[in-house]
């Protein structure tokens, strides 16, 4: 998570990779004299400068950060990786504006899978949240086809999961979401195995039909994102994933 260090980039990438305008609201402010480097109006945004340049647009001095962390309300039929020959993946859908160089998810879901999807060029930052050393949470509804016990698979997700490969999981946490006529729960994870809450439901017969990642550590999904779209984290944000409230 360190800062500013120098890299050659073209003005309105530099200001617009920061997520909060986009390349041509960039041109309009740097056309009506908006957008200072170093002191001086630049109006011409294709012009190359370091992140070290002292960039100010509106009256705001903009701190650029080194690597960009992304929430993308992940939609169905997308897949997480950065290359795919047959389906999209999560950084194909990222809007121009976020795309850079070297960005991957921190993280897999399921091509069926939904919701938040973080996304990021700092690879330290990814292999801590993602260690399961770590304990940074993974929050997520799930809906089952068939009814279950719940007390006896809360307590099986409390003693930690055997899968059927005999892989022993970390202790879990599983709430029942009280609905009428669908089987929901609420389930946090502290590491992220392969099709892990899928095994886990099919440990107790049952079969996931929809699951949704609703927060990673103590950051949830931002709901007003629509799926499909992404935006750039606060810093605030990206400190709360980290900070984690582990109750179990
Ligand atoms: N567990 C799964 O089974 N699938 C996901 O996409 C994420 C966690």
């Amino acid at each position: 998570m360190s800062k500013n260090v120098s890299k050659i980039e073209r003005l309105d990438k530099i200001i617009s990779s920061q997520g909060l305008v986009s390349r041509s609201e960039v041109k309009q402010l740097a056309k009506r004299g908006d957008i200072t480097v170093n002191g001086v109006v630049v109006k011409d945004t294709s012009l190359k400068f370091s992140y070290d340049d002292v960039i100010v647009v509106e009256g705001k001095r903009l701190f650029q950060t080194k690597y960009t962390y992304i929430m993308l309300n992940k939609p169905k039929g997308v897949v997480s990786s950065t290359d795919d020959k047959r389906d999209k993946t999560v950084v194909d859908i990222l809007p121009d504006d976020l795309k850079r160089k070297n960005l991957f998810p921190a993280g897999r879901l399921d091509k069926d899978t939904t919701g938040f999807c973080l996304i990021t060029d700092d690879g330290e930052f990814a292999h801590n949240i993602l260690s399961p050393s770590r304990h940074v949470t993974k929050t997520y509804i799930a809906e089952v086809s068939e009814a279950i016990d719940v007390e006896k698979a809360k307590k099986a997700f409390s003693d930690g999961v055997i899968l059927a490969d005999g892989t022993v999981l970390l202790s879990a946490l599983l709430e029942e979401i009280p609905c009428e006529d669908r089987h929901l729960f609420k389930v946090i994870i502290k590491e992220g195995k392969y099709h892990q809450i899928k095994r886990m439901f099919a440990s107790l017969g049952t079969t996931v039909i929809e699951l949704k990642r609703i927060a990673i550590g103590g950051l949830p999904l931002d709901e007003s994102l629509p799926e499909g779209s992404a935006r750039v984290l606060s810093d605030d944000e990206l400190k709360s994933i980290v900070k984690n409230d582990e109750k179990f």
